[in-house]
């Protein structure tokens, strides 16, 4: 049986779900935990059984029978970890976002350029069957070509509390947060077109003016909150496609609608998933049955990462492909700062 050990870095909310994935498993070992917060990191150890508890991630790094990472910091401490295991020979699974800046994402990509060792995002909806058999019509030719797409993920009420909420922490909001698995989501069914220009807006006129208890849902302090509740883009891409991307925290609507993706041929509905096409001279619309019921996608993205690293294969979810999230959310940002559309390029690294 093939074995990993492993170390993880950041033992807040999202860390539990990954330990509780990886107790299913006995290929995937956490031999070290570490946080900031001694105590957060002691009781996941713990409750874990983990034997090495440390407060310097960089003590991880320096554990030779550790061969991997997975970093489960705040947006904003992703880079460091991950550049610096890079550079220390571990490969890196680090949850979404990849990074809460375009220049965070770019030196994270540099360092998988340098080392050539494995750099995942942990985009779990890849795993799920909706996503897998919509990639497996887009790569069969179905859609023809694609020329436009939407990328949406809302809440009506839902803005998190904790790290999330500041600009030191997260780094930026809804947009990198829920929004980025719609991105994903899209660009992922798109082929990853170049992004070259971004006009976006986003603000935070809600989640600021009202406290949740008068908005009767999820608990969060107003005073507290630094970063957008909600981002809206329009993406040119170098192919002349065009992406509308819309994420929202909190809203006076039910729904921004679905991601759906539209070619010459065929169109892709996402949630649920449905194709729609032309053919037999008639409108069709089709919902392909699901390929399986999804099991536990954490336990499936950390499995996804080990079997990268045991097959010496490409990252499931690579670098260069989360890096042009992370261009169009700043682009986004950037635009919604200067009142006007801003030109964007994927950096070469
Ligand atoms: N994939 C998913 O479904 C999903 C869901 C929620 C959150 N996330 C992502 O996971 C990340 C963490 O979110 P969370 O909800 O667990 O946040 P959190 O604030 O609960 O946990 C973050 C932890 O990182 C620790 N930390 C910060 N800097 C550190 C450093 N340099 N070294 C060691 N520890 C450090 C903090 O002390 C804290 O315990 C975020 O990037 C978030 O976007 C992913």
């Amino acid at each position: 049986m093939k074995r990993l050990k492993i170390g993880l870095i950041g033992t807040g909310g999202i860390a539990q779900v990954h330990m509780r994935a990886l107790a299913k498993t006995e290929q995937i070992e956490v031999v070290a935990v570490c946080d900031i917060v001694e105590e957060k990191a002691q009781r996941t150890a713990k409750e874990f059984g983990v034997p090495h508890v440390f407060t310097d991630y960089h003590d991880i790094l320096e554990m030779d029978e550790i061969e991997a990472v997975n970093i489960c910091t705040w947006n904003q401490a992703h880079k460091d970890p991950a550049v610096d295991a890079l550079h220390a020979g571990k490969h890196v699974l680090v949850e979404k976002p990849m990074a809460a800046t375009l220049v965070d994402a770019a030196a994270m990509t540099k360092a998988v350029h340098e080392t050539g060792l494995v750099l995942m995002v942990g985009v779990q909806p890849r795993f799920g069957s909706a996503r897998m058999t919509a990639k497996s019509i887009v790569d069969a030719g179905t859609l023809g070509d694609i020329y436009y797409a939407e990328a949406v993920a809302c809440r009506r009420c839902g803005i998190p509390g904790g790290s999330f909420l500041a600009k030191e922490t997260g780094g930026i909001g809804t947009t990198a947060d829920i929004g980025v698995y719609a991105l994903d989501e899209a660009l992922h069914l798109m082929g990853h077109p170049k992004p070259v220009a971004v006009s976006g807006i986003a603000n935070n006129m809600l989640g600021t003016k009202y406290a949740s208890q008068a908005m009767g849902c999820w608990k969060w302090d107003p005073e507290a909150l630094e970063v957008e509740d909600f981002g809206a883009a329009s993406v040119r891409f170098e192919n002349g496609a065009f992406l509308v991307f819309k994420t929202s925290w909190v809203m006076n609507m039910d729904s921004l609608g679905h991601t759906l993706v539209l070619g010459t041929k065929a169109g892709i509905k996402m949630n649920p998933l449905t194709l729609f096409t032309q053919d037999y001279n008639r409108l069709i619309d089709i919902t392909p049955a699901p390929a399986g019921k999804d099991g536990d996608l954490f336990l499936a993205k950390n499995m996804a990462f080990a079997e990268a690293i045991w097959e010496g294969t490409p990252s499931p979810v690579p670098a260069e492909e989360m890096l042009i999230t992370n261009v169009i959310i700043q682009g986004l940002i950037d635009s919604a700062a200067a009142g006007r559309e801003v030109e964007v390029s994927v950096p070469e690294v």
